[in-house]
């Protein structure tokens, strides 16, 4: 008998439809009181732990997940993408960022040719260019040192960057003294103005990131910081200037970069999953330096590696995968919040809210048929302990949200005041630690009776519990440490698609609206030029634009 096409028409799904009931009569409060369920909860690997007991799951639960997982044949999705078959099958590609950080030694095939030796060519072509540029033996039109970065992107080709630099910027690296780092992805003219104020053309590097070379906000920004360059130092300085990451080096030739100046990625790379690529390595190389970036695919690769090897029970992206598709589809919780106990971390939710959405937020199975279930989960967090003074409120006595707290064990910027009763990184850290046992035990009415609380506060001081969270400690926030991190959580999204059966990889819902505002666009190049009436439009959106144009 053929597999059925939906995963909700499975044994396995309709068994933990069944089992919701069951979960539903239990409390957290009762199931962390279980000393060996808490402990099969904990698993470890290469120095991170994860804590997932404060789930609302039972070793039962686990089981049935893990049953699931085989009903979505999840460990052979999982190998089809390590063997480069073309499973985003909407845009006929494979699925292979993990060979992006794959060592020399490794074969990674995509339509039959190992991509690792390119891989290799254009990592070592960064190594070269960015010692070149970091040691002053590439300069500007000027004959000056370029120490100055900008990198021009959006989507994928800006926010996996930006949460890695903003994660290593506080590391203190030695390497990066002296020089700067900035993004440039809105297409709102503010966002060019701050991130050229303060910087002198004769030493900046400007890096135009797009996986296309289409975009249309990177493409505006990249011809104004073209002209910027161009109005201070000449059209001819564009050469020194200006270096593109892309994998159409043939528009990268046509805007006026030199082809020698690119450098490529492949279609095989989805924008949300580029980070590893020169999309993320020129930037962080020449900011960083190439062997620190390095030490970050080395920690994402040991993850990949963890991945594919490990059994279910104690593979850290399998678990946490399979704990969101039990929060969403079946205890109806639609909403994650990503709570790092580090300021270091604060763009890493920002990042995982593009790979997760942009990914699973999906109406239609792989085969295109409609689901019967909602997928994708709605992602927001911000860096405890500022979360906590923010929307920790709702979360603790409004709607349900699974957490997930992260949490490093030492600190980039240790701080020790004399006379306090801890260091400012065990004060943080106390939250981290109190915050999931307050969601998950709560307080109750006979408790805050106990204490004396009037009677008609008592509803208001109540915390029903019983609230998921899970717990990721990581044992500190270096270079390989964040690159663990993007891929654990790369491949829980890529778990949850596989079990989901949707296509986690291509992301035509974002289309429609660019084509919308190519047809904006015209309009209002029309009426300003020519002063054409606004036309073509709704009631609604011909009102607006009218009004905006007057
Ligand atoms: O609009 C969404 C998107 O296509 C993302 O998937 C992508 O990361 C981003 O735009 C930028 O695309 P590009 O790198 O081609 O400029």
């Amino acid at each position: 008998m053929a597999s059925p096409t939906l995963i909700s028409d499975t044994e396995a799904w309709k068994d933990l439809k069944a089992h919701v009931e069951e979960i539903k009569k239990t409390h957290l409060r009762d199931l962390m009181s279980d000393a060996d369920r808490c402990k099969s909860m904990t698993v470890e690997f290469d120095k991170v732990l994860l804590d997932y007991s404060r789930q609302r799951v039972t070793l039962k639960t686990m089981d049935k997940l893990f049953k699931l997982a085989e009903a979505a044949h999840l460990k052979e999705k999982i190998e089809r993408m390590y063997s480069g078959e073309h499973i985003n099958s909407t845009e006929n590609r494979s699925v292979l960022h993990v060979a992006l950080r794959g060592s020399r030694d490794y074969v990674m095939l995509s339509d039959g040719k190992n991509v690792i030796p390119e891989v290799w060519k254009v990592l070592d072509k960064i190594q070269e260019f960015s010692e070149r540029v970091r040691n002053g033996s590439w300069v500007g039109a000027t004959g000056k040192a370029l120490k100055d970065v900008v990198a021009i992107g959006i989507g994928g080709s800006f926010l996996g960057p930006l949460f890695v630099h903003t994660a290593l910027q506080t590391g203190a690296i030695e390497s990066a003294r002296g020089r700067q780092l900035r993004f440039l992805a809105n297409v709102d003219p503010i966002d060019v103005a701050r991130n050229i104020t303060g910087l002198n053309p004769e030493t900046t590097l400007v890096v135009v990131v797009s996986k296309t070379f289409t975009t249309a906000e990177t493409m505006l920004n990249a011809r104004t910081l073209r002209e910027w360059i161009s109005a201070a130092l000449g059209p001819s300085a564009v050469a020194k200037h200006m270096v593109a990451v892309s994998t159409n080096l043939t528009l990268v030739e046509k805007f006026g970069i030199d082809p020698n100046n690119a450098f490529a990625f492949w279609d095989w790379v989805g924008g949300r999953y580029s980070v590893c690529s020169a999309v993320g390595v020129l930037p962080l190389s020449l900011q960083y330096g190439f062997s620190v970036v390095e030490q970050f695919l080395m920690g994402a690769s040991y993850i990949d590696q963890h991945f594919f090897n490990a059994p279910y029970e104690e593979n850290i992206p399998v678990l946490l995968g399979l704990l969101s598709i039990w929060n969403v589809s079946f205890l109806g919780h639609p909403a994650r919040a990503i709570l790092p106990y580090s300021q270091a971390l604060e763009k890493f939710a920002p990042h995982i809210q593009q790979v997760s959405m942009e990914s699973n937020g999906k109406g239609v199975s792989i085969d295109g048929v409609p689901l019967p279930f909602e997928a994708g989960e709605i992602d927001f967090g911000e860096p405890g302990t500022n979360g906590q003074h923010s929307f920790y409120q709702l979360i603790h006595q409004g709607r349900v949200i699974p957490c997930d707290f992260i949490g490093i064990v030492r600190s980039q910027q240790p701080v020790y005041l004399k006379g306090e009763v801890v260091s400012n990184h065990d004060e943080l850290m106390s939250n981290f630690f109190a915050q999931p046992d307050a969601l998950a035990y709560g307080k109750t009415p006979e408790q805050l009776h106990k204490e004396n609380v009037p009677p008609h506060l008592i509803p208001h001081k109540t915390f029903s519990g019983n609230r998921p969270s899970l717990s990721l400690l990581l044992p500190s926030l270096n270079a390989y440490n964040i690159g663990q991190l993007l891929a654990i959580y790369e491949h829980r999204i890529a778990v949850e698609g596989f079990v989901w059966g949707i296509n986690s990889f291509d992301q035509w819902g974002v289309e429609l609206g660019k084509s919308l505002a190519t047809q904006v666009r015209k309009q209002l190049h029309a009426s300003r030029t020519k002063g054409e009436p606004v036309e073509g439009f709704n009631f609604s959106t011909t009102t607006l634009l009218t009004r905006y144009l007057k």
